[in-house]
This record gives structure tokens, C-alpha cells and sequence, in this order.
């Protein structure tokens, strides 16, 4: 008799906790590159129509005061995934070095210790997938060690790009270092030059001196080469830990995108488990490239094209989810990993970068808010009002502590011994709090916080900057993109209430009590913040950046290319 009841009550309670596990929210992150904040209808613009995105927008939360972690991708996205600062992890670099990725064969990345939002959901049963662009690391020591690679860091499946796309990917000769050093070239021609010609000068008195000079002139031939085959060395798709493309063909990825989320989304719903999908945008990126049923069909040239693309993908995958009957039950995230680079031209200088509305600066600035604020969107029935505007500031860094919260796990517990710097954002989501989860946010520029945010109180955010980018006087612009390094201290720090200032016009004077008050109390939230840091190597280092041979991620040596069989 007892045996029975108890056999009885363990079938009872298996089917509880297996009926407990189905009904754990999805989480669907829809992950735009370089999207401005004026970019979409839903955050203002209306001289580009995005119903899809306008509808995600209608049916779920809009955040108006959405912060990244850091102004450019590579330390942006590593924060969206882990929920910590860049600072943390070593990648905030110093000074001069560069902040974001760009070589495949370069050992910088996010470390295999760092543990991101789907490592810990796949403990718990779920399954991550990948599709879109990663830029965070592939391999450390020899190519196909994956230490930074997406599968390393709690995805099961990936269909992407490793890298970022690059101005050098596109088909019109366009250059990044070229943009960023237009003497990059004929520096190294004049080296070129200059070195056989002194070889020739030479070559009767000295032997030393012709090898010297010759060898000047194969380092400039070496780097001119280098620079020139940009494309060929970092411009690559994979599937899983394979490289299925190389170079990667601009032109239709998002539709291959979309085809490789559908496939994953349709074989999610399939296998009944609860997942985590990141659709992660190669666009508004530049090289800027559309299907032909986009191109010229909006009034904003190329890019205003690639919002209209974008829009599009964006219907397709939700209307994929509504269609597998998903839709309820997934928690929606729609965000940009930084702001709308304002500096960026096409070749016939036409706009090719996103408008940031009203706010001030843009990509690569890490103070302010052009740059780090995000049009973000939150979508999930059950627990977000359709309709609501949230106007508070939240991080996406907030993505990981409130996804483990929806998904029943205990951060503390799951990350233990580790400053999480995201918090979780579901009461304000919900309308049960009508305060920010953050007290204070620090924006950094590379390992520099150039600006800061404490919220006093629903009516009060204060930002301080601490520094300013060094814009071309009477802009907002930078020759190219603003350098951390270069901008100015300010003796004396600008305070707003961006609550009530969206675009930073009216500074609190130095004169009044309010001011001080304000500048003290963000001093010593900083100075108890970096009490806070532990030092961490840097995984930005010059060292670390370098072009290694032996990483570099090549299909069909010596070619290195291929065309993925899949899309012919
Ligand atoms: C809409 O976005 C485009 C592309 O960034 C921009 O050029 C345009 O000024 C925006 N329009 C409005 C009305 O905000």
C-alpha cells in the first residue's frame, strides 16, 4: 500500500516540476548594431516607417532611459551578456589602445571565466542559441581553441559573424583605417618609396645601410598589404565552430539572419525546452549593404534603406514566434549595443550613420548620452503592461538579473562572490515600482567614467560629466569617431537634471548649493565605486590586439575562401 502512494506521489511530482519547467519564460534578445535613438518611430522619428517595430513597441514597455555599459560594441555587448561593467573583466582599456576588436586573429576577448546570462540558464535546463554578429573574442592561443567563442560562453548553436562588419567589407573600396588615418596609405607608400630609393643610394657604400633600408621598405610593403587585406583576414561567417564564409557576403544577410532565427526559433518550439535566442544585427553597421526590395525605398538614403530592413526582420522573427505559438510566454529585449555614429559618410559622403534624436554626441562617446542612450523595447505579456513608456533610468545590464529572475533562479546564488552590476528591472517593468533600480550609474569611456547618473528621487537624475569628447568646435562631431584619450577634463564639471534636460542644455550653475550638493555626492559614489574594483589584466593591450598568424581563422588554406554551401 505504501509503496504504490509513494510511486504515486514521484510520478506526481515529476510531472510538477517538468509542467513547472515548461512554463518558464523564453527570452528572445533582439540585439541592433549602432541603431540611433531617433532612428524608429516608437523613440520619435517619423520620416521612416516601422510598424513591426512601432507594433513590438504597442504591445509591451517603452524604455526612454535605457543605458549601455559603454559607447562602443565589443565592451557593450560583453556587459549585456555577463551584467557586469567592462571594467571588470579586463575590457576597458587604457589610453591609446583600442576598445573594440578588430582582428580575427587578435587574442582579445571575453574570458572564459566570465560566466554570461545563457551559461547559467543552460544549467537550468535551457537552450541558447546565436545567430548574428558575436565580436567578442574567437580564439587565445592557437585558432580553435574557441576560448572566447560563442559556444565557449553558453550558446549551443551559432550562425554569425565572430567579428563586427567593417567599411573594409562592403564592395565600394572603402577603408576604415583609410577613414579613421586618411594617411594611413601614403605613409606607407612614401616608406615604401623612400626606403628603396636610399637602398639604391646606398648600395656602393654599405651593405648594412641597403639591408636597413630595404627592410624599412618591406615593413611599410608588410603593412600596406596588411591593411589592404582586412577584408579577407576578419570578414567571415560561421556555423557552430566552423567557417562557413569568408569573405561574408553583405548583401541578403539579413535575410539569411532571419532564415537561420526562424530555423532556430521553429526547432526551440519543437524540442518543448525553455531557451534563450539572441538575434544579434550585422546592421546599421557600416558596411551598409539591403536587399534590392529595400534599396531606395525610404527618404534617408542607404541608412534610412537599412531601417526599413531592419523593420522588416524584426516583423519576420516575431511574427515566427507568434506563429510557433510563443509569443505569450517570451520575454522580448530590443535594444542597440551603442548610439547612432553621427560621423559616419559613405563614400559620396551621404549619411551612413543613425541620428540619436535629441540627445547629445553619439557612438564611441562613453559620457554621453547619444552614445549610451538606447531605443530600447520590452515586450512579455504576462508581467509588462502593453503600451507603458518606462522614463527611468534601467542598464542593459539590468537584461541578466531579470531574466534569471523570470526564469525562478536566485542571482546571488548562481553567481556568487561576484559584483553584478545590473539590476533587476521587472518591479519597474511591471508598474510595482515607480523608482530606477540604480541609485547610481557610472559611464565609462574605455576605463575612464567620463559621466555619471544618481537618481534621487522619480523627478530628479543627475548626471555630472566629469569629461568632455573633443569635438570639432560647433559640432557634436569628431574627425571620425571621438577618442576616449582625447577629450577634455572639465574643471568644472557639468551637472543636469537629465530627467527634465533630455538634450543636456541647462547646466546647474557652480554658484549654487544645489550643484555642490550634487558634485559631492557623485564624488564620493565614484570614489566608494573604485574602492570597489579589483585590478584585472586588460585584455585590450597592444599585445593582445596584435595579428597572430596562428588564430587566424582561415576556410580553404592558403585561399581563405569559401562560399557557405547552404547560400549559394
Ligand atoms: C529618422 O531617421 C533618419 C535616419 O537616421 C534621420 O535621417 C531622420 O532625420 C529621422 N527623422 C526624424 C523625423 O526624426
Amino acid at each position: 500500500m505504501r509503496w504504490p502512494l509513494l510511486l504515486l506521489a514521484t510520478v506526481f511530482y515529476a510531472a510538477s516540476t517538468v509542467a513547472a519547467a515548461d512554463n518558464r519564460p523564453n527570452f528572445l534578445v533582439l540585439l541592433v548594431d549602432d541603431l540611433g535613438y531617433g532612428d524608429i518611430g516608437p523613440f520619435g522619428n517619423t520620416s521612416i516607417p516601422t510598424p513591426n517595430i512601432d507594433r513590438l513597441a504597442a504591445e509591451g514597455a517603452v524604455l526612454k532611459q535605457s543605458l549601455s555599459a559603454a559607447a562602443l560594441c565589443t565592451p557593450s555587448r560583453a556587459a549585456l551578456l555577463t551584467g557586469r561593467l567592462p571594467i571588470r573583466y579586463g575590457l576597458a582599456p587604457q589610453a591609446d589602445e583600442w576598445d573594440v576588436i578588430l582582428l580575427a586573429a587578435s587574442k582579445s576577448g571575453l574570458l572564459p571565466n566570465e560566466t554570461t546570462l545563457p551559461k547559467v540558464l543552460g544549467r537550468h535546463g535551457y537552450t541558447s542559441s546565436l545567430v548574428g554578429k558575436w565580436h567578442l573574442g574567437i580564439s587565445c592561443q592557437r585558432y580553435g581553441d574557441h576560448c572566447h567563442h560563442p559556444l565557449t560562453h553558453g550558446f549551443d548553436s551559432f550562425y554569425g559573424i565572430p567579428m563586427t562588419n567593417l567599411k573594409d567589407f562592403g564592395d565600394d573600396g572603402e577603408m576604415l583605417y583609410a577613414s579613421a588615418y586618411p594617411n594611413t596609405f601614403p605613409i606607407c607608400y612614401a616608406l615604401m618609396a623612400g626606403g628603396v630609393m636610399s637602398a639604391l643610394f646606398f648600395c656602393r657604400r654599405s651593405r648594412l645601410l641597403v639591408a636597413l633600408s630595404l627592410a624599412l621598405a618591406g615593413a611599410a610593403l608588410l603593412t600596406a598589404l596588411f591593411f589592404a587585406n582586412w577584408k579577407i583576414l576578419s570578414s567571415l561567417i560561421m556555423r557552430d565552430e566552423q567557417v562557413v564564409e569568408q569573405p561574408m557576403r553583405l548583401k541578403g544577410l539579413a535575410q539569411r539572419f532571419v532564415a537561420e532565427s526562424e530555423e532556430r526559433l521553429a526547432a526551440h518550439a519543437r524540442a518543448g525546452r525553455p531557451f534563450f535566442h539572441m538575434h544579434s544585427f550585422c546592421k546599421m553597421h557600416t558596411a551598409l549593404a539591403v536587399a534590392d526590395e529595400f534599396q531606395g525605398k525610404s527618404r534617408h538614403g542607404l541608412y534610412g534603406d537599412s531601417v526599413l530592413e531592419l523593420d522588416w526582420a524584426v516583423g519576420r522573427i516575431l511574427h515566427t514566434l507568434r506563429r510557433l505559438g510563443l509569443d505569450r510566454n517570451t520575454f522580448v529585449y530590443f535594444t542597440s549595443d551603442n548610439g547612432g555614429h553621427t560621423e559616419e559618410r559613405g563614400i559620396n559622403g551621404d549619411v551612413q550613420g543613425g541620428f540619436n534624436g535629441p540627445l547629445k554626441g553619439g557612438k564611441g562617446m562613453g559620457g554621453m548620452e547619444g552614445g549610451i542612450r538606447m531605443p530600447t523595447m520590452v515586450r512579455y505579456p504576462p508581467r509588462v503592461p502593453a503600451g507603458s513608456v518606462v522614463d527611468l533610468p534601467v542598464s542593459s545590464m539590468d537584461l541578466l538579473p531579470t531574466a534569471l529572475r523570470l526564469a525562478g533562479l536566485d542571482v546571488s546564488k548562481e553567481l556568487p562572490n561576484r559584483e553584478i552590476d545590473g539590476r533587476d528591472m521587472l518591479p519597474l517593468l511591471s508598474g510595482a515600482a515607480h523608482v530606477s533600480p540604480h541609485r547610481f550609474l557610472f559611464h565609462y569611456c574605455k576605463a575612464t567614467i567620463h559621466s555619471a547618473r544618481w537618481m534621487e528621487d522619480a523627478a530628479h537624475t543627475w548626471k555630472v560629466h566629469f569629461y568632455w569628447p573633443p569635438w570639432i568646435p560647433g559640432t557634436q562631431r569628431c574627425p571620425y569617431i571621438c577618442q576616449c584619450h582625447h577629450s577634455l577634463v572639465l574643471p568644472q564639471p557639468a551637472v543636469y537634471n537629465i530627467q527634465q534636460d533630455i538634450s543636456e542644455e541647462r547646466p546647474l550653475s557652480p554658484d549654487t548649493a544645489q550643484y555642490q550638493r550634487v558634485l559631492q555626492t557623485m564624488r564620493n559614489a565614484v570614489e566608494q565605486h573604485q574602492a570597489g574594483l579589483e585590478g584585472v589584466p586588460s585584455q585590450m593591450t597592444w599585445w593582445d590586439h596584435m595579428w597572430r598568424p596562428q588564430l587566424q581563422a582561415c576556410c580553404q588554406p592558403p585561399f581563405c575562401r569559401c562560399a557557405d554551401p547552404k547560400y549559394p
